[in-house]
């Protein structure tokens, strides 16, 4: 019995950048392939995924491109929907974490294990950057690597030999947003006291699902609960996230790990809303199969953590979380610093926008990218195996049995589908109708286990095997006989009828995986979309005797070796000057955005250009000058945090910029009445912001 509902996810990618390919192949492409085989069952299945917006990924991000953190995510949003869907990745709803709808909901999910006593306070101490006023995320400090020495060490991870740190461990930590050694301060935070629900994961993990759900992701699950369950922090210091719903929780946010995977709830509630639908049962029936998608990387979350937190809000538990392992690239792994990698949008770009039709461009990598899944463990992307996998097997087998039946049924048997004479029938032929009932028998089997690799070769197989078939029969060796022997027109016919139900079968077969390919070969027979439907496979009667089909298209194009030779060395030299780059440019020097403020809160601000009349130290203050400062109007006495960046004697004269209704404040004695505008640079050096030949009382808005 199947299960009332399914409902699938994949993980919700940070927009924070465009994804490459191996995340396509990790979680993407294996869930649609997955969904599009439910949908053909008529199965009731939502598919969701939709932008993780939140977490210091994003913030650092827009230090990079110099933008805002709405910015990057708008830009980043927006590009992997289009990416995804130009790529054939069919999710019933795109979300994203910024929307409202989701802040809610996850601030309620918060709230109601709050209420209930599941989440614990704790008070630590912590990183804080006292130039920027800020907690420092383990992202923004960096130091020396306690294991390899390497300088390229931050709070959480060592980029040079990869070693997972925390901010204790660094040597000489450094904010990576203002330079300074930070200090430690007491914060308190909310934790998600795992320990307490051991018994619960041992249980349901170790025990319920040791044998349906993958090896990998058992072991791994196992080998954190051995390791001794921590509590997890699901709040953080930052100001870039969803509000922790609590009174005196100003400065914190969810953890970004906290609300990404309630997304999933939000997008279903988002889809149900569009669609007019109850999202309810999707979360609380238990005859709803959830299965989530992603790569290694994210199991302790999603088989650890959120399903805790699904358990204490009274949701269901996933049925099984089909995690990949990582795909490598030219031999190496794929990265975005060391600008290794290949992403989806360049292939996009140079196979399938840059010629007529080419979303068969889509189905090549497609294929590719499920031939070499890494499902059990890690496997690489290479261009010539990408060339292999299209010419030998796309072309070779598949698009050639195809073309192959549809040029020798237009020249033998008249464009029609020839009649099936069952006294003719041979063990070859009754081979092939066996292997074809059989092949749908194996494919849905494996895609049933997530066995997504093996359900591909089964489809190719039977193609194979048809290839086979016809090779023996040769009808195109009979025909020159027929003169002799007028019953090879009933081989012929036999022959040709078989290939012909075996290519409808094959459009069924491989519309999940290659959905623009089925979709092209039932124009080719004429046949209309609903023929798709899974129930149909399996049958040797698909097209009716004397339908007549149309011509035959090519249904793939081969790769040529200057097409593969033109992208490995575009990937070569993008890593080259991205390895250049990075040797001589800090990671990360700019301040972060203050929050937006209107044009009203900037008109509030009257500045005025001065001249500085006098300048002299201030007793006891290494920082501070008395400054004498002219704003045309009448002269002020203002105090500058600058002395020991300029002498007095050498900025007698310069033109300033004041702030001229500033309140005043008492320092040392003294009234300070405005400040003065200066401009720090990369090195930390004072300049001067000057307005230049505005005369002095001039009023500056630009
Ligand atoms: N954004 C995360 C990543 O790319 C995945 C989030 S999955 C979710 O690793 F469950 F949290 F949504
Ligand atoms: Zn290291």
């Amino acid at each position: 019995m199947h299960p009332k509902r399914y409902l699938v996810t994949s993980a919700l990618p940070y927009a924070n950048g465009l994804k490459h390919v191996g995340h396509l192949a990790g979680a993407y492409i294996p869930a649609d392939i997955y969904v599009r085989y439910l949908r053909a069952q008529q199965r009731d299945v939502v598919f969701v995924c939709g932008s993780d917006e939140h977490g210091t990924a994003i913030p650092i991000q827009a230090m990079k491109e110099g933008s805002t953190a709405q910015q990057i995510i708008d830009k980043y949003h927006q590009a992997m929907k289009e990416d995804f869907a130009d790529l054939g990745i069919s999710f019933d709803i795109y979300h994203r974490t910024s929307d409202p709808l989701h802040h809610e909901t996850a601030q309620e999910f918060f709230t109601y294990l709050h209420e209930r006593n599941e989440l614990e306070t704790k008070e630590t101490e912590q990183y804080y950057d006292e130039a920027s006023h800020t907690f420092l995320a383990d992202r923004y400090i960096k130091g020396t690597c306690p294991h390899c020495k390497s300088d390229r060490a931050f709070g959480d991870q060592c980029e040079s030999c990869g070693t997972a740190l925390s901010p204790d461990e660094l040597i000489n930590p450094v904010s990576t947003i203002s330079g300074n050694t930070p200090v430690k301060r007491k914060t308190t935070h909310w934790y998600l006291p795992l320990a307490k629900h051991e018994a619960f994961l041992r249980e349901w993990i170790l025990e319920q699902h040791k044998d349906d759900w993958r090896t990998s992701v058992v072991g791994q699950c196992k080998s954190w609960i051995d390791g001794g369950l921590q509590s997890r922090a699901v709040t953080r210091d930052l100001d870039w996230g969803i509000k922790v719903p609590m009174k005196d929780a100003d400065g914190k946010v969810l953890y970004v790990w906290f609300d990404a995977p309630i997304g999933y709830i939000s997008a279903t509630k988002q889809w149900a809303i569009d669609q007019q639908k109850d999202w309810k049962p999707y979360w609380y029936d238990n005859d709803t199969q959830l299965v989530h998608f992603i790569g290694k990387d994210n199991i302790v979350f999603h088989c650890i953590i959120f399903p805790v937190m699904l358990k204490l809000h009274g949701n269901i538990l996933p049925t099984n979380v089909p995690a990949n392992e990582f795909l490598n690239l030219e031999g190496d792994k794929m990265s975005t610093s060391r600008n290794w990698k290949l992403e989806m949008r360049d292939f996009i770009t140079d196979f399938v926008k840059k010629e007529n039709g080419g979303d068969q461009c889509v189905d090549m990598l497609r294929y590719y990218l499920t031939q070499i899944a890494p499902e059990s463990k890690d496997s690489e992307f290479t261009w010539k195996g990408f060339q292999d996998a299209v010419n030998n097997e796309l072309v070779a087998v598949f698009g050639n049995f195809v073309n192959r039946t549809f040029v020798l049924m237009h020249k033998l048997c008249g464009g029609k589908v020839p009649v099936y004479h069952p006294d003719f029938e041979d063990n070859t032929d009754r081979q092939l109708r066996q292997d074809i009932q059989e092949a749908k028998v194996k494919v849905e089997t494996a895609i049933e286990q997530y066995k997504f690799r093996e359900a591909l070769f089964e489809v190719i197989d039977l193609a194979r095997k048809g290839n086979k078939y016809m090779q023996e029969k040769e009808p195109w060796i009979k025909v020159k006989t027929l003169q002799e022997d007028p019953s090879q027109q009933q081989s012929i016919d036999n022959c040709l009828h078989n290939c012909l139900q075996l290519t409808a079968n094959l459009s069924i077969l491989i519309h999940p995986f290659l959905p623009s390919t089925a979709l092209k070969m039932c124009k080719m027979m004429k046949l209309v979309e609903k023929v798709l439907d899974w129930s149909n496979a399996g049958n040797l009667k698909l097209l009716s005797v004397g339908y007549s089909l149309r011509e035959p298209q090519l249904l793939f194009r081969k790769i040529d070796d200057e097409e593969i030779e033109a992208q490995i060395q575009k990937l070569k030299s993008a890593a080259m000057q991205s390895s250049e780059q990075s040797t001589d440019q800090p990671v990360s020097t700019y301040l972060p955005l203050k929050p937006e403020i209107s044009i009203d809160d900037f008109g509030k601000i009257d500045l005025r250009t001065g001249v500085i009349l006098s300048a002299q130290k201030v007793p006891k203050a290494d920082k501070l000058l008395q400054l004498e400062v002219d704003l045309g109007f009448e002269k002020r006495t203002i105090l500058s945090g600058i002395a020991m960046h300029f002498s007095p004697e050498d900025i007698i004269g310069k033109q300033v910029i004041v702030v001229a209704n500033l309140a005043p404040r008492k320092m040392r004695g003294i009234d300070s009445n405005g400040m003065i505008l200066m401009a720090e640079d990369l090195n930390g050096t004072l300049h001067f912001a000057s307005a230049g030949d505005v005369a002095t009382g001039g009023w500056k808005v630009s």
